[in-house]
């Protein structure tokens, strides 16, 4: 159980390093669109982050405003990568610079928060 649960952990972590390492290839190439890739990133943290959010093995215990923030910031930046295709696929444009901006700050802070809190 203790191994199924880290390897949860390592996949919840890919989630991250996907939808962190999309948005930081799109800033190195300057186009700064939002991808399909860093929505499947995204939808694979927030299943694997759900998943981990349940106590389980027995006795473990959660931090469950860490996780509750973690999810609130993944739902907003779910919410902007929503907006930045529609946007993107509207206009044929890249979205807002702020809007890139804040995929890619919010990522960090959730990765920040993970680990710091
Ligand atoms: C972009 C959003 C997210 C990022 C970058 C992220 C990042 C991380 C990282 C790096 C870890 C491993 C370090 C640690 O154990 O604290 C972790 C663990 C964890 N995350 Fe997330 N996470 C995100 C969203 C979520 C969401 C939405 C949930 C649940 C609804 C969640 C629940 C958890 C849980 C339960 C753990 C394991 C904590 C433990 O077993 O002690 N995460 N997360």
């Amino acid at each position: 159980m203790e191994l199924l649960r880290n390897v949860v952990v390592l996949l919840h972590i890919t989630g991250f390093a996907v939808t962190f390492g999309a948005w930081a290839a799109e800033a190195a190439a300057r186009r700064f669109r939002t991808t399909r890739l860093m929505d499947y990133g995204l939808l694979l943290s927030l299943l694997t982050g759900l998943a981990l959010a349940a106590p389980w093995p027995a006795g473990i215990e959660l931090n469950y405003p860490k996780i509750g923030t973690k999810l609130v910031i993944l739902i907003v930046i779910g919410g902007l990568l929503g907006m930045g295709s529609v946007r993107q696929k509207r206009t044929g444009e890249a979205v807002p610079r702020a809007m890139f901006a804040s995929v890619g700050i919010l990522v960090f802070i959730a990765a920040g928060i993970a680990v710091l809190w």
